[in-house]
């Protein structure tokens, strides 16, 4: 049997990489999936996939579109029992010169977008006599600021942290209500996301995977493999895991890519 038969999921990041792997992923596993994102044709694209699945264009990092469109997604959806939330802009790689807009930019895509989006959902989750909330955060670089050139961004990191903390938060204040709040740190994921921001610093993904080598025991993860524990998280398999972020990393914290990195 599908493993989220009947439950009721909004992605918010599904027009690529970790966010559209979930949301095929889901829909698969029995879900009923609606898509948003901040690129419209993108979770259009991703929608249709799904059967003209209902479809939204967010920018997550504003509170009041964010509420709406929780709301819409729930409604067209008849409830809401799962939300992941994905989004990646962005990143800037330095603290001196940071622009204050772009540290809010940064900042508020991540860490309040998760917030708004938790805060959207638990009255829907509520409404269902549970649900899951979940978030893609990075360990590395939200357990870590620094690390060797060009994994140092700043404004990313920070806004990594501030989601374990929301995760944690929402854990405790929402677990008896039977509402769960998990994280997925993945490794470094062949994304369009991730390839952007490598090529940003001239930097091709195929010279990055070797040159990190064994460092990356199960080399690079693709967006699939990462999908699979956010998966396993909204499962009821993850009955009694909350407040918990897994690590998807192919043993990358294990290595030397994380030696180097921690
Ligand atoms: N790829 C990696 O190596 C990696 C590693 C660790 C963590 N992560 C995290 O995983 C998540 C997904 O990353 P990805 O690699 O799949 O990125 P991606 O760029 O491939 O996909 C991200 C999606 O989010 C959408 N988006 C961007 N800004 C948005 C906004 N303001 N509102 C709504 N949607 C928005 C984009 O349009 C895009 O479709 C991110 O939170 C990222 O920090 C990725």
């Amino acid at each position: 049997m599908a493993i989220l038969n009947g439950k009721r999921a909004l992605v918010i990041g599904a027009g690529s990489g970790i966010g559209q792997a979930t949301a095929r992923l889901f829909h698969n596993e029995g879900a009923r999936v609606a898509c948003a994102d901040l690129n419209r044709a993108a979770a259009q694209a991703t929608a249709a996939e799904l059967g003209a699945a209902p479809c939204f264009q967010l920018d997550i990092a504003d509170h009041q579109q964010v509420h709406r469109t929780v709301d819409s997604a729930a409604k067209a959806l008849g409830g809401l029992d799962l939300m992941v939330s994905t989004p990646f802009g962005p990143v800037s790689f330095v603290i001196e010169n940071l622009p204050p807009e772009q540290w809010q930019r940064e900042f508020n895509v991540l860490a309040s977008g998760t917030l708004y989006a938790f805060q959207a959902a638990i009255p829907w989750l509520r409404k269902a006599g549970g649900g899951v909330l979940l978030s893609a955060t990075a360990s590395l670089f939200g357990d870590y600021g620094a690390h060797t050139h060009p994994a140092i961004f700043p404004a990313y990191s920070a806004a990594k942290a501030a989601q374990e903390m929301i995760i944690k938060a929402t854990a405790m204040l929402h677990s008896r209500e039977g509402i769960r709040s998990c994280g997925v740190q993945p490794g470094f994921t062949r994304t369009e996301g991730a390839v952007r921001t490598l090529e940003e610093n001239g930097i091709q993904v195929d010279q990055f995977e070797a040159r990190i080598g064994e460092g990356m025991p199960m080399g690079m993860a693709m967006p699939e493999a990462v999908a699979e524990g956010f998966l396993f998280l909204a499962s009821d398999y993850a009955s009694y895991i909350t407040g918990y972020t897994l690590l998807v990393d192919g043993g990358s914290y294990a290595g030397r890519f994380g030696r180097m990195l921690y």
